[in-house]
């Protein structure tokens, strides 16, 4: 192992309302931070949030706070969104802070340096809500702009612009010879027909001051700062850098100081995954292999863009209330219940639809009638019938469990975290019907049947083991309570416990207790 597995999520817009599209970045990037560390591998998880720009400005300004103060209050409530999901982030950035500051400055000075940025006077549009320059481009047919634009306003500025158009060539030719690097292929097709199909306009990485002060100072000129996506995309290596990452330090040139730790882990950078969503994809698969192009750092090894949520058939909008409130369901229906219907019902890539019917069915087909039934008649036969002691090993099952695991596994490994649980599902399905074609409590009553109950019993109690081992990326609370009601303590968080026979013969289980209450009346 050279380096540490490292994924990320985008930054999110301090100013926004956590909500089920936020929830479903985190949680696929989690579970497959989970997978990972159970496949043996070092993981670094970053998230974070993006806290400059205008729009945070004017929603301080409104409250009559400070930017700072005003991001620090909603930081609060986001890190504690971050350990409501039970995410196991490693870090978490936030724009502000000196040590992505720092970072940020430092690639200004030495793309400066080098020629990569012009001084420039534009005079045209404006959005502030997007905080993006529009063109003739984004008018409508009858002229006007997009709505979705928000307040445009006219403007003659100066600002620096960063050349890209050198970058076109080298960036289409990568593309085409990496092809897991934009992941699912239809976004690769998107980002090389947009490359092909346009010629690639100069960005734009400043803000005069005077307009818009809440955000990073240019290290070359005080009358600017930085334009807020050229700052947020530095966190994925401002955080390595902070932790000492050999390989970005040496390239921007940073000393290692006493503030960051010595570089006693593996590296980080490459990124290997940075998780985004579609609407992103051109600022991490254009503008971002640019940058680090242009810094002389190596580019991630795969954006992984997922699709957008939308509930009952319509854009999720805190102004119509179309809203799901991830918070409210996880007190509701258990965070577990939550994190399995966003990645079962929803594969890594199309766009999906949340319907609170949708999410009770899978709840309880799937968790109640499904794992939970299992696991509670399983053990719960053990209990009565052998008083909780594991009998003799019997391999019946041994086959199916492997053939299933191995192909969760598989997945996992390539992100299919949708199809992982599918197959994680053939096994419980598998395991129930076991019980249905073996009756287990018929055989209780046939004191000739005492050995091939034996056989059944363990069977049914080693299924539950390993599902604990194979749901913990996805269900972490469930696997552990599994765990607990096998009376095995800890998970060992590795995929290789799932290997058949843990269980040992003579060992005594603990109280099984059912894992989904039933709730019989939706409400
Ligand atoms: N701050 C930028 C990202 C900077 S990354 C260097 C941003 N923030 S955001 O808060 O608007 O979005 C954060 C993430 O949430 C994005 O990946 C975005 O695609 C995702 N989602 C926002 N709404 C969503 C849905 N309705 N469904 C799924 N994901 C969505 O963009």
């Amino acid at each position: 192992m050279s380096k540490r597995f490292y994924l990320t999520t985008a930054i999110d817009y301090v100013n926004g309302q956590p909500h089920l599209g936020h929830a479903y970045e985190k949680i696929i990037t989690d579970v497959i931070a989970r997978a990972r560390r159970a496949l043996g591998e070092e993981v670094f998880f970053l998230t974070g949030l993006d806290e400059h720009g205008q729009k945070v400005q004017q929603a301080a300004h409104a409250e009559s706070k400070t930017p700072q103060a005003y991001c620090d209050e909603l930081a609060v409530s986001w890190k504690s969104f971050a350990a409501k999901l039970s995410l196991t982030n490693d870090d978490f950035v936030r724009t502000t802070e000196p040590r992505h500051q720092e970072v940020v400055q430092a690639i200004l000075t030495k793309l400066h340096a080098s020629g990569h940025f012009y001084k420039t006077e534009y005079k045209g549009f404006y959005s502030t809500k997007e905080e993006t320059f529009l063109t003739d481009k984004d008018r409508r047919p009858d002229g006007t702009f997009d709505p979705s634009f928000g307040e445009v306003i006219e403007l003659i500025e100066e600002n620096f612009n960063f050349r890209l158009n050198a970058h076109q060539a080298w960036l289409i030719d990568y593309i085409e010879s990496n092809p897991g690097f934009i992941s699912p292929a239809h976004r690769r097709n998107e980002i090389l027909g947009f490359l092909k199909n346009n010629t690639l306009e100069d960005l734009c990485i400043t803000r005069p001051a005077s307009r818009l002060n809440w955000g990073i100072p240019l290290p070359f000129d005080p009358n600017f700062v930085t334009y807020v996506w050229f700052d947020a995309l530095v966190n994925y290596i401002s955080i390595p850098a902070a932790h000492g990452d050999p390989v970005v330090l040496a390239a921007l040139g940073l000393p290692n100081s006493a503030l960051r730790p010595p570089p006693s882990a593996l590296p980080l950078w490459p990124a290997d995954l940075h998780v985004i969503g579609k609407d992103i994809s051109k600022f991490h698969a254009v503008y971002w292999p640019i940058m680090l192009k242009a810094m002389g750092l190596p580019l991630p090894k795969q954006l992984l863009v997922h699709g957008w949520w939308q509930k009952d058939g319509a854009k999720i909008s805190k102004s119509t209330g179309n809203v799901v409130d991830p918070l409210a369901v996880i007190d509701e229906w258990g965070l577990d219940a939550f994190r399995f219907y966003v990645v079962r019902e929803l594969d890594i890539g199309p766009d999906g639809n949340w319907t609170d019917a949708g999410f009770q069915s899978r709840y309880q087909a799937e968790l109640a009638n499904g794992l939970g039934n299992l696991i509670n008649r399983s053990l719960s036969m053990l209990k009565r019938y052998r008083t909780g002691v594991v009998p003799l090993r019997s391999d019946e099952l041994a086959a199916d469990a492997q053939k299933f695991s191995q192909a969760a596994v598989e997945c996992l490994q390539n992100c299919q975290l949708q199809t992982a649980l599918e197959e994680i599902w053939k096994l419980v399905n598998r395991a129930n019907q076991y019980v249905d074609q073996t009756a287990p409590f018929k055989l209780a009553k046939d004191p000739a049947q005492t050995a091939r109950l034996d056989e059944v019993l363990y069977n049914l109690a080693e299924v539950c083991r390993v599902l604990a081992v194979l749901l913990a990326p996805f269900l972490p609370e469930t696997s552990e309570k599994i765990y607990a009601q096998l009376g095995l303590g800890a998970l060992s968080g590795k995929f290789e416990a799932s290997a058949w026979g843990g269980l040992k013969t003579g060992h005594t289980i603990g109280e099984p207790a059912p894992l989904f209450p039933r709730k019989d009346q939706p409400k």
